[in-house]
């Protein structure tokens, strides 16, 4: 057998960095080979209590036998046929359409990144305009329509700031940046770009940058803007759809938004996402005869995902989970809170349901300027001696820390006692 370092090297010959994805690429640099409930375990065998999920998706645990048999037998039946539709594919727009309250008609895509994309073009071919606000520190994809501005240092908030090479600067200088829970700000902006911003997005609570709320009055100002300025308002919520709730968060804070996203949580870690929304915007899609945005992807709809969302969304409304996270999210915080406070580490325990994230400093954190106040060595340096003693919190800041309906009390309270030994032990490293 290969050792850790073996296959790593491999990893690295082949594919740049080792990893199909930037963020997987963080020291410790893990090789993994399995993972079961709440649980992870390395190519050596150490077992981990994992808070990361996968960034979102797995709201039921890794390899949920309800997701996994549904898979199963609609492979056993099915393959991706490229013409018409199948039955479970509109079984499970009928769900989101039922369920998210700005879903007057939905239309599957393969990543978050992919509906947010056409949501944008969507939004700007039904205005006729072609600029779009975005806010500072907030990741809606890694495409180059909202890029910009996202993994930005202290001395280039706000500024121009691409966030990668590459980018087509015409639509760098197309996206204007806001700052989070200011409404006079967007307001600001919205006033000097009159008659030329397509659309706002938002993601309803901003989870790449921790975990920082935005308050309902913020929201609800962001919807009266909108409709004052003709703008269409893109709620993003690939983290929070299906993740807070069956409506995602607008059926929560009651701010109906004209196009929304949403992918993770909605397929357990399929690929699978969804942009929904008011008739007369999706309408524009060319999936309708009438249609002139162009709206294609030869895995669109596959049978395997498809399944997966419907298995999960058919969980969720049998099954008491979102009480059940959002009660262990709870009393996680708390807990934590209680821990760094007795050992007076000056940390605040942030987060919802069941998304936490501790930020070393004091509160209150309304912006990216906020949560940049965060010592974040500190942070990662106690993420490390979490995953030396098993629990595995993802070594990056300001990562959320997020559980499943598989995390159970006691595991939980493994965390707990580790993070006590840490503190205790280790004086916080
Ligand atoms: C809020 C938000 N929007 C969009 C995306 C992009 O989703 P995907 O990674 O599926 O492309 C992410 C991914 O983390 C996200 O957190």
């Amino acid at each position: 057998m290969f050792t850790k370092q073996e296959m790593i090297d491999r990893a690295k010959a082949v594919m740049p960095g080792g990893v199909n994805s930037s963020i997987r690429n963080i020291e410790p640099f893990m090789m993994w080979k399995e993972g079961d409930g709440a649980y992870l375990w390395d190519w050596d065998g150490k077992k981990y209590v994992d808070y990361n999920g996968c960034w979102g998706p797995y709201i039921l645990g890794y390899n949920s036998p309800v997701v996994k048999n549904a898979v199963i037998e609609s492979i056993d039946r099915h393959d991706q046929y490229g013409v018409g539709v199948t039955e479970l594919e509109i079984e499970l727009a009928e769900r989101i359409c039922k369920h998210v309250p700005c879903a007057d008609k939905a239309l599957a895509c393969s990543s978050g990144s992919e509906a947010t994309y056409h949501a944008i073009r969507a939004a700007r071919a039904f205005t006729g305009r072609e600029k779009v606000i975005k806010f500072q520190g907030c990741f809606y994809g890694w495409h180059d329509y909202v890029l910009r501005n996202c993994y930005t240092p202290a001395d280039m908030l706000y500024k121009r700031n691409p966030n990668s090479a590459g980018m087509f600067d015409a639509a760098v200088d197309a996206t204007l940046v806001c700052r989070l829970n200011d409404l006079e700000n967007v307001e600001r902006t919205m006033n000097r770009n009159k008659g030329e911003v397509a659309a706002l997005i938002v993601e309803p609570i901003a989870h790449n940058l921790g975990c920082v709320k935005l308050s309902d009055e913020f929201l609800k100002g962001l919807r009266r803007l909108c409709d004052e300025h003709g703008i269409v308002l893109i709620f993003d919520e690939v983290i929070t759809g299906f993740r807070v709730g069956l409506g995602g968060y607008q059926g929560i804070c009651g701010v109906i938004p004209d196009l929304t996203t949403m992918g993770k949580a909605l397929g357990s870690g399929y690929p699978i996402a969804f942009i929904m929304g008011r008739d007369e915007i999706m309408n524009t899609f060319s999936t309708n005869s009438e249609g002139n945005v162009s709206f294609q992807g030869t895995t669109n709809g596959h049978p395997a995902c498809v399944a997966a969302a419907i298995a999960t969304i058919d969980f969720l409304e049998k099954e008491p989970v979102f009480d059940s996270i959002f009660e262990l999210g709870d009393y996680f915080r708390k807990n934590m809170q209680w821990l760094f406070d007795q050992y007076e580490q000056g940390v605040s325990v942030i987060g919802y349901g069941s998304i936490s994230v501790p930020i070393w400093a004091e509160g209150p954190f309304n912006n990216h300027e906020d949560i940049l106040r965060g010592d974040a060595e500190k942070s990662i340096a106690f993420r490390k001696a979490m995953i030396e003693r098993g629990h595995y919190w993802a070594p990056a800041e300001p990562k959320r820390l997020t559980i499943s309906y598989a995390h159970k009390k006691e595991d939980i309270d493994s965390t707990l006692e580790a993070m006590e030994y840490v503190l205790k032990e280790e004086g916080n490293t």
